[in-house]
């Protein structure tokens, strides 16, 4: 495979073929960094989910390796996580190697069909081969649905104060938590669900984590991601700052926080087991809304992930903040870096990271093509926009080109960087505090590139395809 088809991202992690949506079961262990994905082998829209798999061993070039997990008597495999079992508390493995023991969702078609409620189970398979081979426990499902058909995506945890595992779960409205010792017997302990969070949509993919402050203030963060009612119609990924103290989570902040404000950074979550020695808090999301995910034009895949970014939290007058920055490796694909001036830049390369500081907070940039398609970033001092309506092709889904707001709240942008692929770009705004991500499909490369606004002296990188 080329990896080199119209709209083939460069840069970022997309299936050889056929559809992708969710991370799975990301999971570090020996010098690899495991991903794997919600995968439909036979087509390149959703349909019985398997469980795709790659590896890294620095976050930014893959390998492509068979599919992990295939569906059972038990159901289709949907989202859910991976962990280290590094004292063998489930016995799946010994102490000397312990086993990767992967907790998924098990969405069975039959009983859905049948219009039962308690067709989402969760399973568990494990692998003592860094991930190579697969086996699913026999005791499957680890754990019963209540009888809620929204019942999934468990994300699990070491809890090293209560020493036991966790697992965080949607349940269609609330997030609600379990205990284990062992990875087989489930408890539950608590529910989650204040009534000021954002419910446009049904909650999915929870993470719960520590971040520190650059203060040293530990707090725990909540991924929830919903769909739909993100801040741009679709799907979208809303998170609480708050405390865990082993059984429930409270929130500290009491309003609505977006992780990305663009259209596409979706259902992602964070990677376990990465060593104490990096510390880094790592995250991908996947790239796509539920609202056209399955009609944008690529062929033959469908879907790319999010690049890689590094979670941090700071902490400004009583509120807290995620920050998401790119992951320094990334900075390993530059092949040359070159100053800006002026206001009509030649982009002379596809895959691009640009450094730009604006000198005012009303600003402009487009890029355009010898089609005349335009993608604009502008801020108005208020707002953050992102045009992408005559960006390239865009008729496949009539909400495509809306433009995308984000409320700027009295943040004055100083600094902005941006990745640009064959299909998509990514802002990070004063080093990650705002981001918003966003699929293009330019019809043709953007070629030029107009700055109002700017200061003279700005940065370009040129970056190199991880596929070649
Ligand atoms: C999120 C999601 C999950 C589910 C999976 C199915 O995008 O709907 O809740 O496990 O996709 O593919």
């Amino acid at each position: 495979l080329s990896f080199n088809e119209p709209f083939r991202p460069q840069f970022h992690f997309s299936p050889p073929s056929q559809w992708m949506n969710d991370p799975n079961g990301m999971v570090y262990w020996d010098g690899e960094y495991h991903l794997f994905y919600q995968y439909y082998p036979d087509s390149t829209v959703w349909g019985p989910m398997h469980w795709g798999h790659a590896i890294s061993k620095d976050l930014v070039h893959w390998e492509h390796l068979p599919i992990a997990l295939y569906p059972d008597e038990n159901g289709w495999i949907f989202s859910g996580s991976a962990v280290i079992d590094s004292e063998n508390t489930s016995g799946l493995g010994t102490k000397d190697n312990p086993a990767m023991v992967a907790i998924f969702t098990y969405h069975d078609p039959i009983g859905e069909k049948e219009g039962r409620d308690d067709f989402q189970t969760q399973g568990i398979a494990y692998s003592t081969d860094k991930g190579r081979s697969w086996t699913k426990y026999e005791g499957n499902p680890v754990l019963k649905s209540p009888g809620i058909k929204d019942f999934r995506d468990p994300k699990v945890f070491w809890h090293e104060d209560s020493e036991r595992w966790i697992m965080s779960l949607s349940v269609m409205d609330k997030i609600s938590f379990y205990s284990s010792p062992n990875l087989l017997d489930w408890k539950h302990l608590s529910d989650f669900n204040p009534s000021w969070a954002a419910y446009g949509g049904v909650w999915e993919c929870p993470d719960l984590f520590p971040l520190t402050t650059a203060e040293g203030e530990e707090k725990w963060i909540l991924f929830v991601s919903i769909n739909p009612g993100g801040p741009q119609g679709g799907s979208a990924t809303q998170y609480f700052v708050g405390d865990f103290d082993g059984k429930t989570f409270t929130s500290t902040t009491q309003s609505v926080k977006w992780l990305d404000w663009g259209a596409d950074n979706y259902a992602g979550v964070t990677w376990s087991n990465v060593p104490e020695s990096d510390g880094r808090r790592l995250f991908i999301g996947w790239m796509g809304n539920w609202n056209y995910a399955q009609v944008v034009p690529t062929h033959p895949w469908r879907s790319a992930m999010t690049i890689p970014r590094s979670l941090h939290l700071s902490k400004e007058a009583e509120d807290y903040l995620v920050i998401s920055r790119p992951i320094s490796e990334l900075k390993n694909l530059r092949t040359e870096s070159l100053a800006i001036e002026g206001k009509t830049i030649a982009l002379d390369a596809e895959l691009l990271e640009i450094e730009l500081k604006p000198n005012s907070s009303q600003f402009q940039l487009t890029f355009t093509n010898p089609g005349s398609e335009e993608l604009v970033l502008k801020s108005t001092g208020e707002t953050l926009i992102l045009e992408r309506a005559n960006s390239g092709l865009v008729d496949f889904e009539k909400g495509f080109g809306n433009e995308q707001e984000a409320n700027l709240e009295g943040i004055r942008i100083n600094d902005l960087t941006i990745y640009l692929d064959r299909s998509s770009i990514e802002v990070f705004v004063n080093g990650g505090s705002l981001v918003m991500t966003s699929i293009v499909f330019p019809s043709a490369p953007y070629d030029a590139l107009q700055l109002e606004g700017f200061e003279n002296l700005n940065q370009m990188h040129h970056l190199k395809s991880i596929w070649r």
